[in-house]
């Protein structure tokens, strides 16, 4: 089955989701549990999304990312050495406010159409230094089950498949050689349910850049 589906959006004056836009990958998603969508944003949104997370690089807000959660965060090179930047709704510049308007309307959307009931979206922007990876994962964390769809959105300008950095998702979780290999380029998003596929971050030539996101459901530990 081909499970890439590259879908085009019309570009409309305010650059948002319209009605009925989301349905072809959403689709996807029921199907198969994954989807890619190209050109997600226009190349100038992407730009600027890219000037932003470059500002706060350079103004030093990226830390070393970590894996696990509360009490069990801890840093571990040998999972994942890349840097990332939590997004704060509370401080957004246009250009995030933008892109946590756009994921508001896909998770509208999402719910709409597949009664996911997600309530909530975090989000970090992400840096690959060269060299970087994340090495296979998923993104619940254990005994936590309310991250439930993944979604990245590259700001590369220029990628080459040769560059490396694809991300590789495990499509079949009885064979580990079964698997689909993404490059990521600018505008492209990538959506994958967060319980079912194992993936990781392949070694990048040149710096990789990207926002990374999880839409989540009610914790139900606490009902
Ligand atoms: C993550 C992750 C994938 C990517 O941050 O959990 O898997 O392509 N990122 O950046
Ligand atoms: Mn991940």
């Amino acid at each position: 089955m081909n499970t890439i589906l590259p879908v085009i959006l019309d570009d409309t004056p305010d650059h948002t989701l319209n009605a009925g836009r989301s349905e072809r990958f959403i689709d996807a998603l029921a199907d198969v549990g994954w989807c890619v969508v190209d050109d997600f944003i226009t190349p100038i949104r992407v730009a600027e999304l890219r000037a932003n997370l470059l500002a706060s690089w350079e103004e030093g807000e990226f830390r070393p990312a970590g894996v696990g959660r509360g009490e069990k965060w801890e840093l571990k090179p040998e999972v994942r050495t890349d840097r990332v930047c939590w997004l704060d709704p509370n401080q957004a510049t246009p250009p995030v406010r933008f892109y946590l308007e756009l994921m508001e309307r896909l998770r509208n959307d999402v719910n709409r159409n597949l009664f996911l009931g997600l309530v909530e979206f975090e989000a970090h922007m992400a840096v690959y230094p060269p060299g970087t990876y994340y090495r296979k994962h998923l993104d619940q964390f254990i005994g936590v089950g309310t991250r439930t769809l993944s979604a990245i959105l590259y700001l590369n300008e220029n990628w080459q498949p040769e560059d490396g950095g694809q991300l590789r998702i495990y499509t079949d979780e009885t064979d580990e050689n079964r698997y689909q290999e993404i490059t990521p380029i600018g505008g492209r998003l990538v959506l994958f349910l967060s319980a079912r596929f194992l993936h990781e971050v392949m070694p990048a030539r040149r710096e990789r850049l990207g926002v990374t996101g999880w839409f989540r459901t009610r914790d139900m530990k606490h009902v």
